[in-house]
């Protein structure tokens, strides 16, 4: 299931020339056979792909007579109309601060508002949805746990927080900013030869000296997946906290933050099919109450006064008034991928059966040596109507690991269908055949 969170397609790094393809010996100037478009009409009506795609306006449009094909989920999802209609009728007709007001309208957003958060709480499982605190994106809920943290637990410079090499950006760099300011080391586990995080290793490097274990559920560049809760143990074992960035599985696969036990957990709206601006972390109540406020102002104060203010309890004391107005549309797309999430698998492994022969067949014959050289890819595959996304997908870390400078990542959502797989196939094997072409 993991694996199907993000198609991975990487060519490995070619230190031979400055083309940027190197076709082998055995296929250079011969053109590949020549592969028939599949036909997009006929399309079964039962799957969950055709289902649903009708919600998603912006799936049905051309460019230049071409259909888009969108396979650029995990940078960001599509989004369906009950989410814009439900902002539009925010701001139709109740617009107005939550938790301030005793008019209606005040007394209707503060409703959609602690609704959303039940509804993200059930969505993930939490105990209490005072648990979840709403953030502007993952990276700031990223940001909150180590601002928060920081002063408890990195006072000394021997203290360790654990991250592997697959880690986003946004998952790293505020670590970068704790170990710079407190002395604490950063500690990367590598990849195994399967080239996935080397669990082992991440276990040996645990010791009491650990004070934060920094993991993904599922890799944005590698689609694999971890083992959250047995290295929740592990580290409970030496009394380390542990952040996992849910980013690429919130969205792909039934998570239950209580089953896994981690102590932060975070996700991203834009990535669920909700509006882009609001991001959640899961912290467990007593973790929440026990930890500084983040941001000084309005939502998180008890009282104020001249020279001190006392501050209310989670989940204000962390969030703050200006993101809100887009949280409650969440709690619309969480009913929404309830529905659909344990249906979604069906074309994703169609999409892996078909992209794996593809695979073996084609692909590894070609050699693509930079990003510049990528984006030269991915822009023929545009030209047949698919978006993909290509580069170090905020992971360069990872990509100098495997010795690449870039990847290209073809990621899908419930709404996406066999036909465009199909679709994707063609275009991946003519932007080749282009390519050896020019050779
Ligand atoms: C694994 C992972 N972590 C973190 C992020 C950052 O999320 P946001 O855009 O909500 O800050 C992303 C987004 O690309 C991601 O894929």
């Amino acid at each position: 299931m993991a694996a199907a969170a993000g198609l991975r397609c990487y060519f490995p790094g070619s230190t031979i020339g400055s083309g940027f393809v190197r076709p082998s010996s055995s296929s250079r100037g011969r053109r590949a056979a020549a592969v028939a478009a599949p036909s997009r009409e006929a399309e079964p009506a039962a799957s969950l792909g055709h289902r649903t795609r009708v919600d998603f306006p912006i799936l049905h449009q051309d460019f230049d007579g071409t259909k888009l094909v969108y396979f650029d989920n995990g940078a960001t999802s599509q989004k369906p109309f009950s989410v814009m209609k439900t902002l539009d009728e925010y701001y139709r007709s109740y617009n107005s601060n939550v938790h301030r007001g005793i008019h209606a309208l005040s007394a209707k957003a503060t409703d959609a508002y602690e609704g959303a958060r039940r509804k993200v709480a059930n969505f993930v499982n939490a105990a209490d949805s005072r648990e979840i605190v709403f953030t502007r994106n993952a990276t700031e809920a990223i940001n909150l746990s180590f601002l928060l943290l920081d002063k408890k637990l990195f006072s000394y410079f021997v203290y360790q927080i654990l991250l592997t090499v697959a880690e986003h950006h946004s998952a790293i760099v505020p670590w970068q900013f704790v170990s710079q300011k407190t002395g604490a080391t950063l500690k990367y586990v590598g990849l195994t030869k399967e080239e996935v995080p080397d669990i082992e290793q991440l276990k040996g490097l645990m010791s009491n000296r650990t004070k934060m274990v920094v993991i993904h559920h599922v890799s944005n560049v590698l689609g694999s997946m971890l083992p959250i809760e047995e290295i929740v143990t592990w580290s409970k074992r030496v009394g380390a906290k542990v952040l996992v960035d849910a980013c690429q599985s919130v969205p792909h696969m039934p998570v239950d933050v209580q089953k896994l036990g981690a102590d932060f957990l975070v996700a991203s709206s834009h990535k669920m099919c909700g509006p882009t601006g609001v991001g959640f972390m899961h912290g467990t109540f007593e973790m929440l109450s026990s930890m500084e406020p983040f941001l000084g102002g309005g939502e998180m104060i008890a009282d104020v006064f001249n020279e001190k203010s006392t501050y209310a309890e989670p989940p204000s004391r962390k969030s703050w008034q200006h993101i809100s107005m887009k949280a409650f549309v969440l709690f619309q797309m969480s009913g929404y991928m309830v529905q659909h999430l344990p249906k979604q698998i069906t074309v994703l492994l169609y999409a892996l059966s078909m992209l794996r022969t593809f695979i073996l067949q084609i692909l590894q014959k070609f050699l693509i040596s930079s990003t510049a050289n990528l984006v030269l890819f991915a822009n023929p595959l545009f030209q047949h109507g698919v978006a993909i996304r290509s580069g170090h997908h905020c992971a360069q870390i990872l990509h100098r690991t495997l010795g690449i400078n870039a990847s290209a990542r073809a990621s899908l959502h419930f709404y996406n269908t066999k036909e465009e797989v199909d679709v994707f196939i063609h275009a991946l094997k003519d932007t080749i055949d282009f390519l050896t072409s020019q050779h």
